[in-house]
């Protein structure tokens, strides 16, 4: 029978080994301060300014997290020379127009995701920050998740032979009024939905060719887009895989939400939540091997994205992630919602 052995210490995100980058973020919002702050914290990492145009933000997380300088100005939170990597984390919206500020100084950024609202800004963004020579990683930092890592050094062992199938179903609500993200448009695809369309990418190592969607708008939503969606992916025919993700935002009752991802292959299947990973091999159909996952994905996985840039710009190398690589994750979100729309398959190419 065959036995497998995982320790938390090969699927946990871990600080590199040089974290001394003096860090400045732009935008100190909600998840700067849920999630940014308190990772960089745990990890050890140096905050040493900060920035937002709204003065009771910045001076919020400049208090609680005892940060040296804090400012209203992007421009001047990249000229300061204590700043050697910059953490952009306004809404998509904005992003350009701060990246275009910030791009001279020639400071690696990580940007929050999603990149960016369509993909020709995306693009441009690449492009712009090619031209100064600055390192750009987009912070998908799921991949970091300790769930989700775990599933990904299982598939780079190749105890599950050739996988032939990468499911996830995800139920959640999100469906809250007021909200920015029920104000935004397709906000379940493009913002929260690419979270996911980029771990297939992690998961598959593949890009997939076309993608076809479905959604739906809910009787008495608060969002402007449908919250529900199923999205599948197709890849060339010699890569005998598949991939979809069925993501309903809106369930009405807390105690029908899971999160489960499904990964088959020709010798055995795993199914992932973010606190159990279960793996069973066909050599003993009925035997089950249970993991219970150590660490979360909420702060966590913000230190191993943030750590992935500083080992990229100690190695002089792309970050996993980078701005040139997520240009395809955005190709994906933006083929689903053309394909919602036209009830056709999209290909990846046709984007952009
Ligand atoms: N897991 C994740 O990765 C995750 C989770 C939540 C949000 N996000 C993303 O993070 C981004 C921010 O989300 P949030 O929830 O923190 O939003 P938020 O509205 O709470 O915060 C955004 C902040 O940016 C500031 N800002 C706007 N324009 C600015 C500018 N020109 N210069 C400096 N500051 C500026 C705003 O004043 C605000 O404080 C979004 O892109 C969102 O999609 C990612």
């Amino acid at each position: 029978m065959k036995t497998i052995h995982l320790e938390p210490k090969e699927y946990q995100p871990q600080p590199p080994s040089k974290k001394e980058y003096g860090i400045g973020i732009i935008g100190c919002g909600g998840i700067v301060r849920g999630a940014h702050l308190p990772a960089y914290r745990q990890f050890g990492y140096r905050v040493v300014a900060c920035c937002d145009i709204d003065p009771a933000a910045v001076q919020r997380a400049q208090s609680e997290y005892d940060i040296p300088f804090a400012t209203q100005s992007a421009a001047k939170l990249a000229a300061r020379p204590e700043v050697e990597i910059i953490d952009l984390a306004v809404h998509a919206s904005q992003r350009r127009a701060v990246m275009e500020q910030i791009a001279s100084a020639g400071k690696p950024i990580l940007s929050q995701k999603p990149f960016a609202l369509n993909y020709a800004d995306a693009r441009a963004m690449v492009d712009l920050c090619a031209r100064h020579g600055v390192t750009l990683m987009i912070n998908q930092q799921a991949r970091w998740a300790p769930a989700h890592r775990a599933i990904k050094v299982l598939i780079e062992r190749g105890i599950l032979g050739h996988v032939y199938s990468v499911v996830l179903v995800n139920r959640s609500s999100q469906d809250h009024p007021g909200t920015w993200y029920v104000a935004l448009k397709d906000f379940n695809i493009i913002d929260h939905g690419i979270h996911y369309l980029d771990l297939t990418r992690y998961f598959t190592g593949r890009t997939p060719l076309r993608v076809k969607a479905t959604t739906t708008m809910v009787p008495g939503q608060a969002a402007v887009s449908p919250m529900t969606f199923i999205i599948s992916l197709e890849y060339e025919p010699e890569a005998n895989m598949m991939a979809a993700v069925h993501f309903n935002n809106i369930v009405q009752t807390r105690a029908a939400h899971r999160y489960e991802w499904f990964v088959d292959g020709t010798e055995g299947s795993l199914i992932g939540t973010q606190q159990e990973l279960m793996v069973s091999f066909k050599d003993h159909p009925e035997h089950r091997q249970v993991f219970q996952i150590q660490g979360r994905w909420f702060p966590d996985a913000f230190g191993g994205s943030m750590g992935e840039l500083m080992a990229a710009v100690a190695e002089r190398r792309e970050p996993a992630t980078s701005g040139r690589d997520n240009l395809n994750s955005v190709k994906i979100a933006y083929a689903a919602v053309e394909s919602a729309a036209t009830s056709q398959a999209v290909e990846l190419s046709a984007i952009g």
